[in-house]
């Protein structure tokens, strides 16, 4: 029996997928981080690959997409979207189809729910103690899936093809006038979309409002703008209020 070590590429623009992933893993094995560019990675046979990105508009972001496929490999994976209590809708069965593109066999799969990112008075606090038990019982899972009798069986996904068409949310954050230019920002956005030498801007060509630089920048400096924001949360109070719970696909 091979004795399987888990490999979590991960895409968490402000933690939720990240702090979901460690709970799956136990915080075993290694992490690729896919908010900077993945080097190309073979991926031994006897390591669980699991691949976790955040739901923008029902899908996976591109750019944690264009990085997985760095990684390559015939081994057992794990699909895991992490999303803000509206739904994921197709973005499971993107990232199902990313991992069966790269040689990998999906054993599993799942959907969880974190704090909305652009609006985080939804889904607040989430993932709570609950959601974290149940991220390390899906963990648990998958491995006695791998040391039990069909180890490769693969996993069906909802979601549908072609996928939900995404285009990005129109807004984007802005510099206040508390911004000391200390290009913290600027160091961090996954798409580079906030140039070095001006952090106060941003290129909106590139920005795909992950609200990273919103959540790291230490004087509150960067924000989404106060209309965009309002209409945002209005929405999603409408269409996310009811708590959605963890599910799983083995
Ligand atoms: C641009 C954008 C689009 C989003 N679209 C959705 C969505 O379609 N459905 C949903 O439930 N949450 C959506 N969310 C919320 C995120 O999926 C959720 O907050 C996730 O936990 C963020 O992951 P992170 O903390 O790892 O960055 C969106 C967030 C952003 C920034």
């Amino acid at each position: 029996m091979t004795d399987f070590h888990w490999l979590s590429a991960i895409f968490s623009p402000t933690g939720g997928t990240a702090a979901i992933t460690k709970a799956i893993t136990g915080g075993h094995g290694h992490v690729v981080d896919l908010s900077v560019p993945a080097p190309v990675t073979p991926v031994a046979d006897s390591t669980v690959l699991l691949a976790a990105a955040p739901v923008f508009g029902g899908r996976i972001p591109a750019v944690a997409l264009e990085r997985l496929a760095a990684l390559s490999g015939n081994g057992p994976a794990v699909a895991v979207a992490v999303y803000g209590n509206r739904d994921y809708e197709d973005a499971l069965l993107e990232l199902s189809d990313a991992l069966k593109a790269g040689g990998f066999q999906v054993i599993g799969a799942a959907a969880f729910v974190a704090q909305h990112s652009i609006a985080p008075t939804i889904a607040q606090g989430r993932p709570d103690q609950a959601d974290l038990e149940a991220a390390a019982n899906f963990g648990r899972a998958v491995l006695d899936k791998l040391a039990g009798p069909d180890p490769l069986t693969p996993v069906a996904v909802p979601g549908n093809t072609p996928y939900k068409d995404w285009k990005g949310v129109p807004f984007h954050p802005a510099a206040g006038e508390s911004c000391i230019s200390c290009g913290l920002c600027a160091s961090r956005c996954p798409v580079g979309a906030i140039p070095a030498g001006s952090p106060k801007e941003t290129d909106p060509e590139r920005c795909i409002t992950c609200m990273r630089c919103v959540s790291l920048c230490p004087r509150g400096a960067r924000t989404i703008p106060a209309p965009a924001l309002q209409a945002t949360t209005a929405m999603l109070t409408e269409k996310a209020g009811v708590p959605r719970q963890p599910e799983f696909f083995l």
